[in-house]
């Protein structure tokens, strides 16, 4: 194996702000938070290793954002007051003082969410069977529940609530950035999909009015934190409970989802898919990477999915993508970048760290 991975090693910056090399540790749920929301010792631990191990860039699991209805999960974080704002100080400190780049994930987990100790009852775009069962390694159990069709009212309370933590993260918690997460079938994925979102107010039908709550989001997140702070957007087709769904208009999609935060000034765009490299429509066509790449041709776009193998992820770079997210090869690797540079083997993910449940394990914290 002789692959050129000096590619991956060159510093970028995400709108003014250095970013050492250009692999990043993907967000994951790993639920283990106190019950209240606040980061534990476990997850300082856990974070401090990516940055230890040379990751340039680490972005946290999703975080939620209002004490509505954004929990998804038992033991999840949450960003919603100045106490769980500050349980986070130490895992940014932490990740900050190996050189990492420290990304909080905002989200909303909307018609999917599996637990919520401020809501006994779920809101999505419109009131539609969640497809799929619950995930069992975040404690949840048999069907989603289903969801009542978000007011006007409640959506301007989830947009103000998203602002409210982004800016809780930044200004309490350090963060340099923010990620929306808008993709894997959360809220405000939920609204970009079609057969998740039958509104007929400007939030539903063509797909421009189906990505406007992601594109308000952002710039009420922007409003809040000014323009020098970098935010940013995650974006799929799939989901957490429809692996397999894809845009009904395909690249004109492409071209309105991208080329929307494009105009609303995302600092980055995080794309993510099973198989990032793999065409995202047409057999043959681009991938999903190239398309953001051509349609926000000036954000950073992040590329993540199977994307662990180094020659992979060096072609991930030639085909439109800045920076490499890492999931499943971060856990079972915390120390990838730094193992690539010593041209040292990889482990193999094993599945078992997630089972029966997807919190932190010591054993991990001892890798
Ligand atoms: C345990 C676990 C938890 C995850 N939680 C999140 C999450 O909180 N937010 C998110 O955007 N993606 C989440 N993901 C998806 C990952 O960010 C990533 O997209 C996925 O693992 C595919 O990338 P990989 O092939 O590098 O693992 C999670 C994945 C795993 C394995």
């Amino acid at each position: 194996m002789d692959i050129d991975i000096e590619a991956l090693f060159a510093p970028i910056t995400i709108n003014g702000h250095a970013v050492k090399n250009r692999l990043s540790v993907a967000p994951m749920t790993r639920i283990s938070a106190t019950e209240d929301g606040r980061a534990t010792e476990t997850m300082i631990r856990y974070y401090e290793r990516f940055a230890r191990g040379g990751f340039g860039t680490v972005i946290t699991e999703g975080i939620y954002t209002d004490q509505a209805f954004s929990q998804g999960y038992v033991q999840q974080p949450g960003m919603t007051d100045e106490v769980q704002a500050n349980a986070w100080k130490p895992v940014v400190k932490n990740i900050k003082s190996h050189g990492a780049f420290a990304i909080a994930q905002m989200m909303h987990a909307g018609a999917i969410s599996q637990a919520n100790r401020f809501r006994d009852t779920t809101v999505g775009p419109s009131s539609v069977q969640p497809k799929g069962e619950q995930m069992t390694f975040y404690h949840g159990n048999g069907g989603y529940a289903l969801p009542a069709a978000i007011t006007d009212e409640q959506i301007a309370d989830t947009i103000a609530g998203m602002a409210a933590s982004a800016a809780r993260a930044i200004e309490v918690a350090g963060f340099d950035a923010i990620e929306i997460h808008g993709a894997n079938g959360y809220l405000l994925d939920q609204f970009l999909t079609d057969y998740t979102n039958t509104r007929a107010d400007r939030w539903g039908g063509v797909t421009e009015n189906r990505v406007r709550l992601i594109l308000e989001t952002f710039k009420a997140v922007r409003g809040k934190l000014g323009a020098k702070t970098p935010v940013g957007v995650r974006i799929s087709q799939g989901k957490v409970n429809d692996y397999h769904h894809k845009w009904a208009d395909a690249e004109r999609d492409a071209e309105i989802i991208f080329g929307g935060l494009a105009d609303a000034g995302a600092d980055f765009i995080h794309v993510t898919e099973f198989e990032a490299w793999k065409p995202a429509f047409a057999p043959g066509g681009p991938s999903l990477m190239n398309l953001a790449r051509r349609y926000a041709p000036k954000a950073v776009i992040l590329a993540n999915g199977g994307l662990h193998n180094v020659e992979q992820a060096v072609e991930a770079l030639d085909d439109g993508a800045d920076i490499i997210a890492i999931g499943r090869g971060a856990l079972a690797n915390p120390d990838l970048p730094k193992r690539l540079l010593d041209r040292g083997a990889l482990n193999d993910f094993d599945p078992t760290i997630l089972g029966p449940i997807a919190n932190i394990k010591e054993s991990e914290l001892a890798m």
